[in-house]
């Protein structure tokens, strides 16, 4: 089986009614990022971080995955499918697909403040994390979410899972981040790539089959070219 490996980032979970970040004016739900998104603004702020992360937790408890997402899980039948997400929703894994590597946390767990690497399920039915929640030792509780400034972690795996692609496809992101936007590099030469994207973004290579389309239309289209490969 070909090893396909998916890219994808905010766009992916548009149609699902999660709102993507460089589309609206900078501003991620009406905040600019430094205010709720960085460890400095979790320390000066907790409450007021804390209670952001609630709400974009209670607004992916009533999202879906979309056609997009099911057809990605769909192509498991016939490549062995990796997807490398830089979303923090768990839309990927509802809609069915097995290996979901996520390079920016998760919405839907949590760690103490003190180690990140250990993390907890955040319960549907409970999803909010108050200041004063602790683990068992009394650590001060986070969201397991990469912050700016932070470091990536599971960029390195990333990087080997794209090293080994037989096909890359990038969907929904505008490749403006690092390291993640990095990762096209690792591909390897004479690999096909494609992009599906309602609108043109940038790279630094002119070898990519451009989808011009959203998530849900673009992953039709690219399960049709997949045939024919
Ligand atoms: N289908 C596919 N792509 C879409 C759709 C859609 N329906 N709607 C918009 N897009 C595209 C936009 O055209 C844009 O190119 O999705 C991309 C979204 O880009 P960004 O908002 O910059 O999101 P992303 O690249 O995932 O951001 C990376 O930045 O804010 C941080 O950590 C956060 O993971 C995030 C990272």
């Amino acid at each position: 089986m070909k090893k396909l490996v998916i890219l994808s980032g905010a766009g992916m979970s548009a149609e699902s009614g999660v709102s993507t970040f460089r589309d609206s004016g900078g501003l991620w739900e009406k905040h600019r990022v430094e205010d709720v998104a960085t460890p400095e603004a979790f320390e000066r702020t907790p409450e007021m971080v804390l209670n952001f992360y609630n709400q974009r937790r209670r607004q992916l408890l009533e999202c879906k995955p979309n056609e997009g997402h099911y057809g990605l899980a769909a192509l498991e039948k016939e490549f062995d499918v990796d997807i490398i997400t830089q979303n923090v929703d768990d839309l990927h894994e509802r809609a069915g697909s097995a290996n979901v590597l996520h390079l920016h946390g998760e919405l839907m767990k949590v760690c103490p403040v003190n180690d990140v690497n250990t993390t907890y399920n955040i319960p549907p039915d409970n999803p909010d994390i108050n200041w004063g929640d602790t683990d068992a030792s009394g650590n001060q509780l986070r969201p397991f979410i990469v912050w700016f400034g932070e470091a990536v972690p599971m960029i390195e795996p990333a990087i080997k899972i794209v090293e080994q692609s037989d096909i890359l496809v990038i969907i929904g992101t505008s490749l403006n981040v690092y390291p993640a936007a990095g990762l096209l590099n690792y591909a390897r030469k004479g690999r096909p790539v494609f992009l599906i994207d309602p609108k043109e973004v940038n790279t630094y290579r002119n070898d990519i089959h451009f989808i011009k389309a959203g998530a849900s239309e673009g992953v039709k289209q690219l399960s049709e070219l997949l045939q024919r490969l």
